[in-house]
């Protein structure tokens, strides 16, 4: 069942979320060669911690770290270590809390010093592609026209969508229905309303769009070893069109 979320909740949501938009922001700007993923995940932690939020992601289904870390090939669910950001690495920072009972929940990907131009276009694409998705989340369209605009977006340039991780409902949980697919046919699938709110995020290959999990459990990682970029937003239908929560001024 998609639940329709009250305008109390939805500020309640947006909060959230307003939250995880303040910590990926100073954690962007911590981002440099010689960081190690483990400070990062310390760092969004205490920053939570400090705003009142809980970690969404610590404990979820055992995951045992509080923020996602995924370096270059990995795709999503990258477990902060030890080891130091490289000047020409991309890493995707995703995030999540729990305040006041309702989530938050987004994703940057960012470079490390100078990357290639090759990562910097798939960067590029991979948001884009995320904000073609959001525009299509309207009252009276289809989810399948949300799938439709991220895969066409993506595709044209070149690049592949990941099939085995899709975006989801976000309120009281985390993860909620529906699962939103980056791929799919337009005019297909529910019928999106006012109170749907969404968290879409597009993980986009540079080569095959096939991953695998690692031993872990927990890391994605492309099957060629390519480049992978992940963005993600959560966003409430509003009768006046979409609105993006995991910003910092909305
Ligand atoms: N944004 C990711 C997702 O929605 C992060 C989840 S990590 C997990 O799946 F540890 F919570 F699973
Ligand atoms: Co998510």
């Amino acid at each position: 069942m998609v639940f329709l979320r009250k305008p109390e909740e939805i500020v309640k949501i947006r909060k959230s979320n307003r939250i995880v938009a303040e910590i990926l922001a100073a954690l962007r700007e911590k981002v440099k060669p010689g960081v190690t993923t483990l400070e990062l995940d310390q760092l969004s932690e205490s920053m939570a911690k400090k705003r009142g939020a809980v970690p969404a992601f610590k404990g979820y289904r055992g995951y045992p770290f509080s923020l996602c870390t995924s370096v270059n090939s990995q795709v999503v669910h990258g477990m902060p270590s030890g080891k130091k950001l490289r000047d020409g690495d991309i890493v995707s920072l995703d995030f999540g809390v729990c305040y006041e009972g309702y989530y938050g929940d987004a994703a940057i990907t960012v470079p490390i010093g100078a990357v290639s131009e090759k990562a910097s276009r798939l960067m590029k694409i991979t948001e884009a592609g995320l904000y073609k998705g959001i525009k299509e989340a309207r009252a009276g369209n289809r989810l399948g026209d949300i799938s439709a605009a991220v895969q066409d977006c993506v595709e044209t340039a070149g690049f592949s969508i990941v099939r085995d991780f899709v975006g989801h409902g976000i309120g009281k949980n985390l993860h909620e229905e529906p699962q939103i697919p980056n791929f799919g046919i337009r005019g297909r699938g529910i019928e999106l309303k006012a109170g749907m709110v969404f968290a879409i995020e597009p993980m986009v290959n540079e080569g095959t769009y096939r991953v695998k999990v690692l031993r872990d459990g927990w890391t994605a990682v492309t099957e060629d070893g390519k480049l992978s970029a992940h963005f993600e937003h959560s966003v409430a239908i509003t009768e006046d069109g979409p609105e993006i929560l995991s910003v910092v001024q909305n």
